[in-house]
């Protein structure tokens, strides 16, 4: 193997009950505001606790695994029903596993976050839950989050002993609040407060907040097509240029080599991490083009994890870190 899978990333589930504007799920028409589902998107799919079994936690090298966790591109991991069970299975067969995940905190039964308080315990494990100002404005950019429901999640959690991480990502709308939601996490019994840096511009991210919240986050039914295959035809949001795959050289840090990192798509793929992975038709389809021409070899319903680990386009990939030309997308996440 390349290297030895040591930080596992599940994509648990790609549904999810909010609609915020730079997820991967969606994509905005800026003339009209309305939103659309990318069409290279992968969603509503769950990965089943068989296939972790089988293809992880019942892999004599799984109790050498550091971490695993989920956050996901295209959904959230609380819409699993069945993820208590798989964090219960995972801890089991782990040796001093690190669990966490991240999540819009409004989703998701009491009893299973009472469950999770249990399981998620130790060094480095914690749910992180996204909330993006107070109940005036979390909403502003989760659209679709109730707050009611979200409180009612952390407080369970919290009250059943659960370690818990608040990450707010900061937009216009909300920067006043830092100080509050500081103070009420803490209050609640969060262990950690987390600032985080928007993937949007601020002027970005008005000028799209600005139309939604004209068109109330109208979204439009779904757009048939399979991931990873041109835009249909006609597609127009979201739609630009093709970009170059390979680039001039930058000094990288490689996470997935330095790591171990291992991604799961909710669709049973694999990819070294979720940088090569956000389904976006501009920035990934050639990306895509060059990592699968060999065909279908990162699916995990037909190979193994040893198996992709030798792939030769891993290999490929890897020896490319110090060569004048590297990949765009690797160059842009991992750069020194
Ligand atoms: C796609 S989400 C999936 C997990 C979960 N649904 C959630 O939102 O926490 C993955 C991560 O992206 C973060 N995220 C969402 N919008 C963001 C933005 N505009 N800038 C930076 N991070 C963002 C989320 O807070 C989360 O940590
Ligand atoms: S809550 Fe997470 S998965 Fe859901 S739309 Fe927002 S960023 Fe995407
Ligand atoms: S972006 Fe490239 S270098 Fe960084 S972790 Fe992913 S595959 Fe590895």
């Amino acid at each position: 193997m390349i290297y030895f899978p040591k930080r596992i990333e599940l994509e648990l589930s790609s549904f999810c009950n909010a609609k915020c504007v730079s997820c991967t799920r969606v994509d905005i028409d800026e003339d009209n505001g309305i939103m659309y589902y990318n069409p290279f998107g992968v969603r509503d799919l769950n990965l089943d606790l068989e296939f972790l079994q089988e293809k992880f936690f019942y892999q004599p090298w799984f109790k050498d695994v550091k971490s695993l966790y989920s956050i996901g591109n295209n959904g959230d991991p609380m819409s699993h029903p069945g993820i208590a069970e798989i964090y219960r299975e995972a801890k089991k067969h782990g040796r001093n596993l690190e669990l966490s995940m991240h999540t819009n905190g409004s989703l998701g039964k009491t009893e299973t976050f009472e469950e999770l308080a249990e399981i998620i315990t130790g060094f480095g494990s914690s749910i992180i839950f996204s909330i993006d100002g107070l109940e005036d404005t979390n909403h502003l950019y989760r659209a679709g989050v109730s707050w009611k429901r979200l409180m009612h999640n952390v407080k369970t959690y919290i009250n059943a002993g659960g370690i818990a991480t608040w990450k707010f990502i900061v937009f216009k709308h909300n920067e006043h609040q830092v100080g509050q939601a500081k103070k009420l996490a803490y209050d609640l019994g969060f262990k950690n407060f987390r600032i985080s840096s928007n993937l949007m511009t601020k002027e970005v991210a008005e000028k799209k907040l600005q139309k939604l919240w004209k068109t109330n986050f109208k979204l439009v039914k779904e757009v048939k097509q399979v991931s990873g295959l041109p835009p249909p035809h006609g597609w127009k949001p979201g739609y630009k240029q093709p970009k170059q795959l390979w680039i001039d050289r930058v000094e990288l840090e490689p996470e997935c080599t330095r790591d171990g990192w291992f991604y799961v798509t909710s669709d049973k793929r694999f990819f070294p991490c979720c940088n090569t992975y956000y389904c976006s038709s501009d920035n990934y389809k050639e990306f895509y083009d060059w990592f699968n021409e060999d065909g279908d070899w990162n699916d995990l319903t037909k190979y193994s994890v040893e198996e992709v680990l030798k792939h030769k386009k891993m290999y490929e990939l890897v020896s490319t870190f110090d060569k004048p030309k590297i990949n765009r997308l690797c160059a842009e996440n991992c750069k020194k």
